[in-house]
């Protein structure tokens, strides 16, 4: 296994640098397929893009841009829900917008949905940015979920249902999810694990340092040799350098 990249950068120029690299990767792959993450990690990451965007330094137009995770039980409306979350946070502020595959939550039948973005993210993903749940999970793979995790509905952590309604303003606790699976994710050309705040130092030590482990799936991504963790000064103190 390769040991993961990791870039530790100051918290006041975190976003602004990690929204740096990400141009710079689209100025490389300007049809990159990105998949994306939602929460409070990658809003700034998003509101620098955008604004890199608006000055002419970047150029998302030809890009095409796949949802991680969906909650299900949330109105289509919910200012939390992923979709309507990326849209309001980077999408809808870029000049020219790229390609948006949600996930079709509100078709009835969750199943089919999760099939069905399973099959676009298999068309492939050149770079996969996530965030990390304090409990180690990874879009909604939750504690349980093994690297061969399949894209799926899933049941939500206690503490992710929340989450959503307490810190993302969700009207409702959501019911469950839409996630792609760890399986998928690995299957990414890219890795970008970005991770701030001295509260999630613990479980970036365990991610990288512990033993892999479904107790925090999370670690799966070891496995992948092109994982890069890009974290701010608070989120790295806990880690050893024993890796
Ligand atoms: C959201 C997602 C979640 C979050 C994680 C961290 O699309 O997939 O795994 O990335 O819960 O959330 P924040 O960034 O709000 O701490």
């Amino acid at each position: 296994m390769t040991a993961p990249r990791l870039d530790v950068f100051p918290a006041a120029d975190w976003p602004e640098r990690v929204a740096a690299e990400l141009a710079d990767r689209l100025r490389e792959r300007p049809t990159a397929r990105l998949c994306l993450p939602t929460g409070d990690t990658p809003a700034p990451v998003y509101a620098a893009l955008a604004d890199a965007a608006a000055r002419g330094a970047v150029d998302l137009a030809r890009a095409t841009v796949v949802l991680l995770d969906e909650y299900l039980g949330l109105e289509p409306s919910d200012p939390a829900r992923c979709d309507a979350r990326l849209r309001r946070e980077l999408l809808d502020r870029l000049p020219a917008a790229p390609a948006f595959h949600a996930i079709a939550v509100d078709d009835g039948d969750p199943v089919a949905a999760a099939a069905a973005h399973d099959a676009v993210a298999a068309a492939g993903l050149d770079l996969t940015l996530l965030g990390l749940g304090a409990n180690g999970h990874v879009g909604f793979n939750e504690p349980g979920s093994g690297p061969d995790a399949a894209t799926r509905v899933v049941a939500l952590a206690e503490t992710s249902r929340e989450l959503a309604h307490v810190r993302y303003g969700a009207a409702r606790t959501p019911t469950g999810g839409i996630t792609l699976g760890i399986a998928r994710l690995l299957a990414s050309a890219e890795i970008w694990l970005l991770v701030t705040g001295a509260g999630k130092a613990a479980v970036l030590a365990r991610t990288l340092e512990g033993p892999e482990g479904d107790d925090c799936p999370a670690s799966f991504l070891r496995r992948h040799s092109r994982l890069r963790v890009l974290a701010d000064e608070a989120a790295a103190t806990a880690l050893s350098g024993a890796r």
